[in-house]
């Protein structure tokens, strides 16, 4: 789906790789890109840079109300990146059931709601062009990392679901895009010392594959990498990220 003319709505917006998308649908010519925040004090440089094309939206993925109200803001979406996210547990046993409980509510159950949400904006685009959904995974959807073991189930669970909409939603022609990212320079990974791919070149690289059409996206050297061993032995990749630390 190319993204010129399109209308993007981008959840965690105001930092990191969200911002960035942002920026590149901008770059890609979208028409407007709703881009959205907890705090919209924090989109301000967003507004700036987008020449009118950026409007902000405030919304909390695990609070319908706040994606009620966003819909009504945002009538015309074509094309929602779901991309907000935490990291509220790490090991699971280290953690409490609650920090577990809101890496689901935000990674898995906050897809599902701002997926739920923005529907039917989805399919007025797809029954006049096309529309798309891309929902930002990781490399630990493929398989665990057991440092971030609760965020990486519930980034499986994600691509699980991200595997179910595409079924559900083809016959809508709504087509839906997975990000297998590997680590990326943003506030998530601050204390990790492992290599990262900087998120203005993970941006762009999403943006080229979903206008390529490409389903499953590895949009990095680390994650091109990880798919590569998946592959040929899942077991491998299992023990490397088992050696990860926090
Ligand atoms: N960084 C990596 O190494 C890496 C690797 C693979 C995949 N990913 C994926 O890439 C995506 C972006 O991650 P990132 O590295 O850019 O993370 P980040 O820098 O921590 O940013 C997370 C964003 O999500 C927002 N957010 C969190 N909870 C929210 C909620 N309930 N409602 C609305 N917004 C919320 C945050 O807003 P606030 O400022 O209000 O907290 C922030 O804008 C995520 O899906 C992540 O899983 C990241």
């Amino acid at each position: 789906m190319k993204i010129e003319n399109e209308v993007i709505l981008v959840t965690g917006a105001n930092r990191g790789l969200g911002r960035e998308l942002v920026l590149a649908s901008l770059k890609a010519g979208a028409r407007r890109v709703y881009a959205n925040a907890r705090n919209p004090e924090q989109l301000a440089p967003l507004v700036d840079a987008g020449e009118e094309r950026v409007v902000p939206v405030v919304v909390d993925v695990t609070r319908q109300e706040t994606l009620d109200r966003a819909a009504e803001t945002a009538p015309d979406v074509s094309l929602l990146f779901n991309n907000a996210d935490v990291v509220a547990s790490h090991h699971v046993l280290d953690s409490s059931t609650q920090a577990i409980e809101q890496d689901f509510a935000t990674n898995f159950f906050g897809v599902v709601a701002a997926t739920k949400t923005f529907l039917p904006a989805l399919e007025r685009a797809a029954a006049q062009r096309r529309a798309a959904i891309v929902n930002i995974l990781s490399v630990v959807s493929l398989v665990s990392a057991p440092v971030l073991g609760g965020y990486s189930a519930s980034k499986a669970a994600a691509s699980s679901l991200t595997q179910a909409l595409r079924s559900d939603l083809a016959p809508r022609r709504i087509q839906v895009h997975g990000v297998f990212a590997g680590a990326i320079d943003t506030d998530m990974t601050k204390g990790m010392n492992i290599p990262k791919a900087s998120p203005v070149d993970v941006a762009r690289a999403i943006i080229k594959a979903v206008e390529a059409d490409v389903e499953d996206i590895y949009p990095d050297a680390m994650s091109e990498g990880a798919f590569a061993t998946w592959r040929r032995d899942p077991k491998e990749l299992e023990r490397q990220l088992a050696g990860l630390s926090g």
